[in-house]
C-alpha cells in the first residue's frame, strides 16, 4: 500500500503549531506498517536546512498562469518527503498570512495533481491534513487515471477553514461549473467545506473532538454537513514523537538524563535561574506554554492567577494576539516569568523544570503539550475538553490513580481552587510523586494511533466501490 501524506506544515523543517509534530511523526510511525509513505510539502524556504536531491520539474496552471515546478526529496525512516518548489509563492519570511492565500495553496494543489498525474506508482490512499489541502481531495475525483485513489482528510482544528471570495472560483479554481456547491459556503469559497464533502473519510483528533464539532456552539456552521458524514468521520487521538521528546537525550536540557525527582530538581533549578525566579524547590512552578489566542484559555488564566493564595511561581512563554500579549506583560512580577515568542529550546527546559503545565483551553482538539509534559515528568492541570479530555484522566488520592488535574466548567474560580489544589498536592510528596509517575507511565507513542490510521487506510483501499459526492 502506497500512502501520501499531504500538508503545509512538518517538523523539524517548519513549524507553526502542532500540525507540524503530527507531520513530523505519524509517517513515521506508518511506515513502519507495511505501508510506502511519501509526504508531499511546498518548498517554503529556499533551504531546508538538509541535502535535497532533485526529482523533476513540470509545469503547472493556475488559471492564466503556467509555472514551473520544481520537486525535491529527502529521504529518513524509510519516508519519502517531497519538497514543491517555487520560489513566488512559498520563499517569504512567514508561512501564512498573505492576500495570495488561496492562490498559492490552489498552485500546491495543483501542482500535486500533476505529480501524480506523471508519478508511474500511484497511491492508495491520499492523507490531507487542514484547510491548505482540502481542495485535493475534490481534484482526485477529476481526473480519470486518479480516481481510484482514496482521500483521508483530518481536521486538527476547525476554526481555521480557509474561506476566501467566491471570485476565485473563475479567477484560481479548474473545475466545472456544477461543482460551485460543493465548494461554496454562505457565498464564499471554503477549502475545508470542500474536504468535508469531497474526501472519501474524515478524521480528527480526538473522540470527544468528534462529538463537539457535530454541536451548533462548536460547529462553525459545518455542524450539520459533520454529521451528515459520521459513519465516515473518526476521532483519532495524536501521538508525540518519543525521541525528539525524550528528557534523556534532548540537547536542551541541562541535565538530559532520566527524569527522576534528582533530575528534575536540577532542571527546576536551571530554569529558575534562566528566567530570573527566585531558585526555590519548595515553591511549586506552574508554566503555561501557548500560542496566546483566547481558544488557549489566557483570558481564564489571567483571571486565576489573581486568586491563588498559596505561594508559587508561574512562567508563561508563547505568542498570538497582540492584546493578550500586552495583559500578559502586566502581570509580570517576582514571582510571574512572562517572555513573549516561541523559543523551542526554552520550551523544552521549562518543560523539564517545571512542576505543572497548565492547559485552560476553551477548546483543544488534541492538544500535544499535556503529552509533552507527561513526558518531561510535569503535571497537566488541563481543561476537560476536546483532546484534553480523552488524554488526561483526574487524579484520584484514594487509589492513586489519574495523571493529571482536571477542572470542567471552564471558569476562573474553578481554575483557581484547582491551582490551590496543586499547590497543596505538590507538599504531600507521596500524592505528587504519584501524580508524576503515573503521568511518567502514560503512554503517548504514536503505536496504537498508527495502526488505527493504517487499519482505516487498508479498508478504504479494499473498497473498490466508490460514494458519490457528498451533498449536504
Ligand atoms: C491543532 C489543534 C491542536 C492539535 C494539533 C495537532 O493545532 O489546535 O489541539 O493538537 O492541531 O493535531
Amino acid at each position: 500500500m502506497k500512502v501520501s501524506i499531504v500538508a503545509s506544515e512538518c517538523s523539524p523543517f517548519y513549524k507553526t503549531g502542532g500540525l507540524a509534530d503530527v507531520i513530523g511523526s505519524l509517517p513515521k510511525a506508518i511506515s513502519k506498517l507495511d505501508c510506502e509513505v511519501e509526504v508531499l510539502l511546498p518548498l517554503f524556504h529556499s533551504q531546508v536546512p538538509l541535502e535535497l536531491s532533485y526529482v523533476q520539474t513540470f509545469l503547472t496552471t493556475v488559471k492564466w498562469r503556467t509555472n514551473e515546478c520544481s520537486v525535491y526529496e529527502w529521504e529518513q525512516n524509510k519516508v519519502r518527503y517531497l519538497f514543491f518548489e517555487h520560489d513566488d509563492y512559498f520563499k517569504r519570511d512567514h508561512l501564512y498570512g498573505y492576500n495570495d492565500e488561496a492562490e498559492r495553496f490552489i498552485f500546491f494543489t495543483h501542482a500535486i495533481i500533476q505529480y501524480y498525474l506523471l508519478c508511474e506508482k500511484k497511491p492508495n490512499i491520499v492523507h490531507c491534513h487542514d484547510w491548505q489541502t482540502g481542495l485535493l481531495p475534490l481534484y482526485l475525483k477529476q481526473h480519470n487515471t486518479l480516481k481510484k485513489i482514496k482521500s483521508v482528510f483530518t481536521i486538527h482544528n476547525l476554526r481555521y477553514q480557509g474561506i476566501f471570495p467566491s471570485s476565485i472560483y473563475n479567477e484560481l479554481l479548474e473545475l466545472p461549473k456544477e461543482l460551485y456547491s460543493t465548494v461554496e459556503m454562505d457565498g464564499n469559497i471554503s477549502f475545508l467545506k470542500t474536504a468535508i464533502v469531497a474526501a472519501n473519510y474524515l478524521t480528527t483528533v480526538s473522540p470527544t473532538y468528534v462529538n463537539q464539532i457535530q454541536t451548533t456552539e462548536e460547529g462553525f456552521g459545518l455542524d450539520k454537513l459533520l454529521s451528515s458524514r459520521r459513519n465516515t468521520l473518526c476521532g483519532i487521538v495524536n501521538g508525540l514523537d518519543q525521541i525528539s521528546y525524550h528528557p534523556a537525550s534532548d540537547q536542551a536540557l541541562v541535565y538530559p538524563k532520566s527524569p527522576s525527582p534528582d533530575m528534575k530538581q536540577i532542571n527546576k533549578r536551571a530554569i529558575q535561574i534562566e528566567l530570573n525566579l527566585k531558585v526555590d524547590n519548595e515553591i511549586p512552578l506552574f508554566a503555561f506554554i501557548s500560542r496566546l489566542v483566547p481558544d488557549k484559555g489566557v483570558p481564564l488564566l489571567l483571571e486565576a492567577i489573581s486568586k491563588v493564595t498559596f505561594p508559587y511561581q508561574l512562567a508563561i512563554l508563547g505568542s498570538g494576539d497582540s492584546d493578550l500579549e500586552q495583559a500578559l506583560l502586566l502581570k509580570r512580577a517576582p514571582h510571574i516569568a512572562v517572555e513573549i515568542g516561541f523559543y523551542e529550546e526554552r520550551s523544552r527546559r521549562l518543560y523539564a523544570g517545571a512542576d505543572f503545565l497548565i492547559m485552560p483551553s476553551l477548546k483543544e482538539p488534541c492538544g500535544l503539550n499535556q503529552l509533552i509534559a507527561m513526558r518531561y515528568g510535569t503535571v497537566p492541570i488541563v481543561h476537560s475538553v476536546g483532546g484534553l479530555k480523552d488524554t488526561i484522566v483526574p487524579y484520584q488520592p484514594y487509589l492513586y490513580e489519574g495523571n493529571g488535574l482536571v477542572f470542567s466548567n471552564g471558569n476562573a474560580n474553578e481554575l483557581a481552587n484547582l491551582l490551590n489544589d496543586a499547590c497543596s498536592i505538590y507538599h504531600h510528596k507521596e500524592h505528587f510523586l504519584q501524580l508524576r509517575q503515573n503521568g511518567l507511565h502514560t503512554d503517548s507513542s504514536w503505536d496504537q494511533s498508527a495502526k488505527i490510521y493504517y487499519d482505516l487506510y487498508h479498508s478504504l483501499a479494499m473498497t473498490e466501490k466508490r460514494r458519490p459526492l457528498w451533498t449536504h
